[in-house]
């Protein structure tokens, strides 16, 4: 079935406000971890389970939440959703199962696994496959698992967990600072006994978020926003009310919309410490930057210039979700950049794309060299991932005439109504 698509009339400048929303990255988790409240321990310590309700607040409408939603609810969880505020009571959720047609609804579904183990004791899900982003294996969830003595066996494509005993005495040094590896291990460290220290972990803001959910439910977690975590199981988690951070790769996107047009704006409820990395590569291209407490105002009247190398790198370095975002950008500017993409192998995939629009981008490897352009021109395009969908869009915003992206099933992933957003502040978009 062909899905919607964005028609964009280039060349209106970006002016005006835009609030950001919550954090994609962080409600996954998030989600996944309201299933470890108010669970089985807490029945068996006789305590009642009248605390297994969590409202988390600030979750944007996005497909992959509702995907998170959608599993909740197959494994028992009474889940509610009104604006941006999702209740969901776990009082009942005894399910270990998440069907293969919701494993392939959202690759991070793989984020259930720790949280499913650490609730019911057992978990069989299929193994991620690929995406659009490379392979993606799950190795170091699978080792960190088993070290917390987690027996796992994999038979054609299903895996198959069964927790150990008790107390959860380990200590993990991730070869790398996997995301969704370190998620996996706290979810899964959270209840029990015992104390789980992972080394290496990753640092990025949205684990720290989750930190502070889990925290909030009565968690012993210490190291939160360093390479050491710390986790002390509890024998049980209760509800409670949380808000999700904003979402600074939402926020990155709106900066590109804004440079690219030399517009001017401001995001409203995001966190510019999170952004550093993200706010010196729009300096280096010319724009005044200029973050206060909630807000980033963002200016760009001159014309944006290339750049130094940027490098994607974990947190706190330049993250790789705004490298397509830039990438675009800067192929509409004075002089040559390069880029490296260290995090993902298959991860220049809007390039093919842009160069239909005029833009003159070699990518190989690691590397692309993207050599700035006067103008783009719009073209039809095709998404082939979420951030490179988004690249497109910004991409689209600074050409002269027409732009039609399709595919835009994989930017609805990420982003709540795009087309609603710039169009508030002067974009020429809609969804057709
Ligand atoms: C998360 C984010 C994603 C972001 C990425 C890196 C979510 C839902 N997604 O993805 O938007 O781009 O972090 O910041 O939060 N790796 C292995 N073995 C593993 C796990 C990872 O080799 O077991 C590799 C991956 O292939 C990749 C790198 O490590 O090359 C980073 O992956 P990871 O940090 O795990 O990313 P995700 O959690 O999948």
């Amino acid at each position: 079935m062909e899905s919607s698509k964005l028609l964009i009339e280039g060349g209106r400048k970006i002016e005006g406000e835009i609030q950001i929303h919550g954090a994609k990255n962080s409600v996954l988790p998030i989600l996944a971890a309201t299933l470890l409240c108010g669970g089985a321990n807490s029945g068996k310590a006789g305590i009642s389970r009248t605390c297994a309700a969590s409202t988390v607040h600030n979750c944007a409408s996005l497909s992959d939440a509702f995907a998170a939603m959608r599993i909740l609810r197959s494994l028992g969880c009474d889940v509610t959703h009104e604006g941006s505020t999702v209740t969901v009571n776990s009082a009942n959720a005894e399910g270990d199962i998440v069907s293969d047609g919701l494993m392939h609804e959202m690759r991070s579904s793989i984020v259930f696994l720790g949280a499913i183990l650490g609730r019911v004791g057992r978990c069989r899900l299929s193994f991620p496959g690929g995406c659009e982003l490379g392979p993606r294996p799950i190795d170091l969830h699978l080792e960190a698992l088993r070290r917390l003595g987690v027996k796992i066996t994999e038979d054609h494509g299903i895996l198959d967990c069964t927790a150990g005993a008790r107390p959860l005495n380990a200590d993990i040094t991730l070869s790398l600072p996997s995301v969704g590896a370190t998620e996996n291990i706290m979810l899964y460290s959270a209840l029990g006994t015992g104390e789980t220290v992972i080394r290496n972990a990753a640092r990025e803001p949205e684990i720290s978020d989750l930190a502070g959910y889990l925290i909030k439910c009565g968690a012993e977690i210490s190291g939160q926003g360093t390479s050491t975590l710390v986790i002390n199981g509890v024998p049980e988690l209760h509800g409670c009310e949380y808000f999700v951070m904003p979402d600074r790769i939402e926020a990155a996107t709106y900066m590109g919309a804004a440079a690219i047009t030399n517009g001017e704006l401001m995001l409203r409820g995001v966190r510019p410490s999170d952004m550093y990395s993200c706010m010196s590569v729009f300096s280096e291209m010319g724009c005044g930057v200029y973050p206060y407490d909630d807000k980033i105002f963002i200016s760009a009247r001159k014309p944006i210039t290339a750049v130094r190398t940027v490098r994607t790198m974990p947190y706190p370095g330049f993250p790789t979700d705004c490298q397509p975002i830039v990438m675009a950008v800067l192929a509409k500017s004075r002089g040559t950049s390069v880029i490296v993409e260290n995090i993902f192998e298959n991860r220049f995939m809007a390039a093919p794309e842009l160069r239909r629009m005029g833009t003159n981008i070699k990518a190989e490897g690691k590397v692309a060299v993207v050599e700035g352009v006067n103008k783009l021109y719009g073209a039809p395009v095709r998404a082939y991932d979420l951030r490179a969908g988004a690249a497109l869009v910004v991409a689209a915003l600074g050409a002269e005439g027409q732009t039609q992206v399709s595919n835009i099933h994989y930017i609805d992933r990420g982003y709540e109504s795009i087309e609603t957003a710039l169009s508030s502040v002067g974009a020429d978009i809609r969804r057709i």
